[in-house]
């Protein structure tokens, strides 16, 4: 049996100093495949007494396993340093992560996806604003006066006023931030896009919001925003109904209640009857914010409130994600919990 330790000594030493898949190939018909000598050992070992034929057939198993183990290894290794050349050198470390296709996409993301294609089939664009904003675009612009409780730090994540950060100007008195509202956006758009036009914008915001079941400190939103003469209420009731029964069911029920927000003029919570939702039964939800935008927004970005009118709306994404996977505790978005994840 010194012959099999010598033999498997060899054989390790091949696998370790191969350098291609098609040569690992042959070693492995070498060392294991039919016409190899741990092949003759085991035909022969019906030859041997008993007592022997135990320990040698423990003994060409263990071999057997050792070089299937190593070769599995090297394999993978070897088709990494193949994969990694034909990408080129130098690696580009800053490149995107390719995501096999079947991978599943974070519950997030799914919500965010669903939302995103719902209105576009309503022929709305979709548009990203930046995480990093100014004051201006996330409370001046639209309307929020300088003293509103959520401008106040222990509610804003706030940069120095020195601090130079992203690619937006400042004025010289403005701090940047990091946006507590995907209403920015509106701003941006009603900037960027001559009317009439319709955009929705998912991506992330920041509140210093202590960190419970329903609460965290960063969360998705989406906003819409669509803009063009003659608009009104029914508009806004008819797209966000349209929205519902695409997103929830067919037979659900909306109502509008009056609320407030400083960048829609009137401005209505939505809410949803549903008949049995995750742990909700008859009973009326709050979705979601929405509203006529303010003539004075609309004036901010530039344009004539007579002539232009728009309803804006924003969806919390991990909200609605709760509501329709019936998820009781948004923490289980971020921890990484593969159970969690692969239910989705
Ligand atoms: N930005 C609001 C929030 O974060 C949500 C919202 C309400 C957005 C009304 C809108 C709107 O566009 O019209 O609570």
């Amino acid at each position: 049996m010194d012959a099999l330790e010598s033999l498997k000594a060899e054989a390790l030493k091949a696998i370790g100093n191969c350098s291609s898949v098609s040569d690992l190939q042959a070693i492995k018909s070498r060392y294991l495949g039919g016409g190899s000598q741990i092949i003759g050992l085991l035909k022969n070992l019906k030859n041997l007494p008993q007592e022997e034929k135990v320990v040698a057939g423990q003994q060409i198993n263990t071999f057997k396993r050792t070089l299937e183990e190593e070769i599995g290894k090297r394999n993978k290794w070897l088709q990494n340093q193949e994969r990694l050349k034909k990408l080129g050198d130098p690696i580009d470390p800053s490149l995107l992560t390719s995501y096999a296709s079947e991978t599943p996409l974070h519950p997030l993301t799914q919500t965010c996806q669903r939302i995103v294609s719902i209105f576009k089939r309503l022929g709305y664009s979709v548009v990203e604003g930046p995480e990093i904003e100014t004051e201006w675009f996330c409370f001046d612009a639209l309307n929020v006066p300088p003293n509103h409780p959520a401008r106040a730090e222990k509610d804003t994540f706030f940069f120095q006023k020195n601090t130079k950060v992203g690619t937006t100007k400042k004025k010289a008195d403005e701090a940047y931030l990091l946006r507590t509202q995907t209403s920015t956006v509106q701003i941006r758009s009603l900037g960027e896009h001559k009317p009439p036009f319709k955009v929705v914008s998912p991506g992330r915001v920041f509140r210093r919001d202590t960190v419970d079941a329903t609460h965290n400190f960063n969360f998705h939103q989406v906003e819409g925003i669509c803009v063009d003469q003659n608009i009104s209420i029914v508009d806004l009731r008819g797209t966000l109904d349209f929205f519902v029964r695409e997103f929830f069911g067919k037979n659900i029920k909306t109502r509008l209640r009056p609320s407030f927000f400083p960048f829609t003029e009137p401005s209505f919570e939505m809410d949803i009857f549903v008949e049995k939702l995750g742990k909700f039964h008859n009973t009326w939800i709050e979705v979601w914010g929405c509203g006529m935008v303010n003539p004075h927004v609309l004036g901010n970005a530039g344009l004539d409130p007579q002539e232009w009118q728009g309803f804006a709306f924003g969806f919390g994404v991990e909200r609605l994600a709760m509501f329709l996977y019936g998820i009781e505790d948004i923490r289980r978005f971020y921890q990484n919990d593969t159970r969690f994840l692969s239910q989705f």
